[in-house]
């Protein structure tokens, strides 16, 4: 099926003409343990990919998105529900299902290349030769503009220098499913945007299929066929779901001026700042002063 197509008729969470799900997130609840009793985190998050398709999970802070990603990286197991790739069920990590976390894991002792290349072997041991692994990884380090620093040990360089690490450690994998929790969060402006580029560039070549977590909706517009919107926890679920028919491939910088585009951007601020909005109070225990009436609304 026309790729194109396909994803311009993902309108919902669900699919169309009855087709199986390339990964079903299927009726998931997550409730954690906690001294005080169940603390259900998650309530019936139910959502079906197809294969190829962008998604952008975005939420405010602490409402379930990196559980949900850890529990289709098969790190964690729901209490309900479950997930299906390609209708097998997943229970446990797997090489087709890379993972960037929200904070950098890299092996302290290995150099940033030794991290990519443990990944590789993993995955391609038979299939490459010892020179093609050693192109494969510094190409992938390359990617990510860090072919310079490749002989580093992570204590030896910045965060978000070991985020790209990361990143190119995942997609050295060539994994079927690459999962990124605020992959970007924590580059500069200039390297964020190349990665953003670069990622939809290797995206459109590889087709591999994508839940990336994020708080920036502009990086949700520029790089989504969806955007699920959870609402805020306990008990979050998918509160809306956002079909971004933008054509690709996309520039931010003609999008800038798109209608579309910033009208999408706008429905995904409006369910964050005005349907989900989260408020607190600054200071509970002063309720005459200032501080105390001023309140805050989280930049998620
Ligand atoms: N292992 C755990 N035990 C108990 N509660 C947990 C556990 N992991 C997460 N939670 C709770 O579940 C909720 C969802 O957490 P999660 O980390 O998925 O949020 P998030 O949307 O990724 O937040 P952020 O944007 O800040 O990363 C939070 O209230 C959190 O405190
Ligand atoms: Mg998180």
């Amino acid at each position: 099926m026309n790729l194109t197509t396909e994803k311009n008729n993902s309108a919902s969470n669900t699919l169309n003409n009855n087709q199986k799900a390339f990964l079903d997130i299927s009726h998931i609840d997550m409730v954690f343990p906690t001294p005080t009793g169940g603390f259900t985190a998650l309530k019936e998050v139910d959502l079906q990919i197809n294969k190829g398709e962008f998604i952008s999970l975005i939420g405010h802070s602490g409402c379930g998105k990196s559980t949900v990603l850890n529990i289709v990286a098969g790190l964690y197991q729901a209490t309900k529900g479950g997930i299906l790739l390609k209708n097998k069920e997943v229970n446990e990590p797997g090489p087709e299902r890379a993972v960037v976390f929200q904070n950098h894991s890299l092996l302290p002792w290995l150099t940033a290349y030794q991290n990519v290349e443990l990944a590789v072997k993993q995955v391609f041991k038979k299939g490459m030769s010892k020179g093609e692994m050693k192109e494969w990884i510094e190409y992938n380090l390359k990617l990510v503009h860090m072919d310079h620093a490749m002989h580093k040990r992570p204590n030896e360089i910045s965060g978000g220098m070991k985020q790209r690490v990361g990143i190119a450690r995942a997609l050295a994998m060539q994994p079927e499913v690459l999962l990124m929790d605020e992959p970007f969060g924590a580059l500069d402006a200039l390297t964020r945007a190349h990665m953003q580029d670069s990622l939809m560039e290797i995206q459109n070549e590889l087709n591999n299929t994508v839940i990336m977590i994020t708080h920036d909706v502009d990086e949700a517009v520029l790089l989504s066929d969806r955007i699920v919107m959870m609402t805020n926890g306990p008990e979050a679920t998918i509160g809306e779901i956002l079909d971004v028919k933008l054509e690709r491939p996309r520039s931010r910088l003609s999008l800038a001026k798109d209608l579309e585009y910033n009208r999408l951007r706008s429905e995904v601020l409006t369910f964050l700042y005005e349907k989900q909005r989260k408020v607190e109070n600054i200071n509970s225990n002063a309720p005459t002063s200032k501080a105390a009436s001023k309140q805050v609304v989280n930049e998620t």
